[in-house]
């Protein structure tokens, strides 16, 4: 199974439909960044990239290298894995690029982690488990190769969440939905899922924007509609159906 991800993943970078910039060119690495921070407006103001200045940072599934790049350019000491080489050589062209030094860009596999225990103070993962063959494993890697007292901060898909919904009440796709793997989980699930951590803190995210993605008439309903009521509603009520579940958990 892990080979078939691999080569789901080897042949589909992610978001690389919403450049026409020459595949890894500056300009390609600065339009994906702005159109992920448009599209996850809430990761900058959830996770503070600056913050882990020093220290020893994993990304499991890091694609692209698009936050990992952030944390570098704050000083963290960062190392990133990622089963697609495709991926990898990117992500490699994006250091350049920033002149910035990863300590380790390679293509591993985040369920048996080339990595002694206690080796990082922070491990993150962003829209990877969820892609896994085996979540629990990938997940328990990520714990060993954690120092006592460090950070994990995972992000998996929300089960009941308002774009889960409405994917399938207007019949469109969610983004690779086509992948090997695709898992979706309820908050509970993900607690259970992030056991081996001493503390869980789980933040629901990912309140809809205007989508570049998508056109036609259910594309225009969405941008013109959807987007405008959704928000207008309290955030505290739709809170939980956020399309994103963050996970900040320490180990004990
Ligand atoms: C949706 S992309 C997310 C990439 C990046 N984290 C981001 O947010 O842009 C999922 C990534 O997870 C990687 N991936 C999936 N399973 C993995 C595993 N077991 N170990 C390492 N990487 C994995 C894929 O190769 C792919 O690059």
């Amino acid at each position: 199974m892990i080979t078939e991800i691999q080569d789901y993943w080897n042949h589909r970078i992610h978001d690389l439909e919403m450049t026409d910039q020459p595949v890894g060119t500056r300009g390609f690495f600065d339009e994906l960044d702005d159109y992920r921070y448009d599209k996850l407006r809430y990761l900058p103001q959830l996770v503070d990239f600056s913050f882990y200045k020093g220290q020893r940072l994993l990304e499991v599934g890091c694609g692209i290298g698009t936050d990992l790049v952030r944390f570098a350019a704050s000083g963290a000491r960062v190392t990133g894995v990622d089963l697609a080489q495709t991926a990898i050589d990117l992500a490699q062209k994006n250091f350049a690029l920033h002149d910035l030094f990863p300590d380790e860009l390679r293509v591993a596999n985040g369920e048996a982690l080339p990595y002694p225990d206690a080796s990082f103070d922070v491990v993150y993962g962003h829209g990877v488990i969820q892609y896994t063959a085996d979540a629990a494993k990938l997940i328990r890697e990520c714990h060993r190769v954690l120092k006592p007292g460090g950070t994990g901060i995972f992000m998996v898909y929300n089960r009941v969440s308002w774009l889960n919904a409405l994917s399938k009440v207007m019949k469109v796709p969610l983004e690779h939905e086509d992948a090997p793997v695709l898992v979706k989980y309820s908050i509970a699930e993900f607690k259970t899922l992030l056991a081996p951590f001493a503390e869980v803190r789980i933040v629901p995210e990912r309140f809809p924007v205007k989508s570049r993605l998508h056109g036609g008439w259910k594309g225009l309903a969405f941008n013109t509609f959807f987007v405008g009521t959704f928000n207008a509603l309290p955030r505290s009520w739709v809170r939980p159906l956020g399309w994103h579940l963050m996970a900040f958990c320490r180990k004990g």
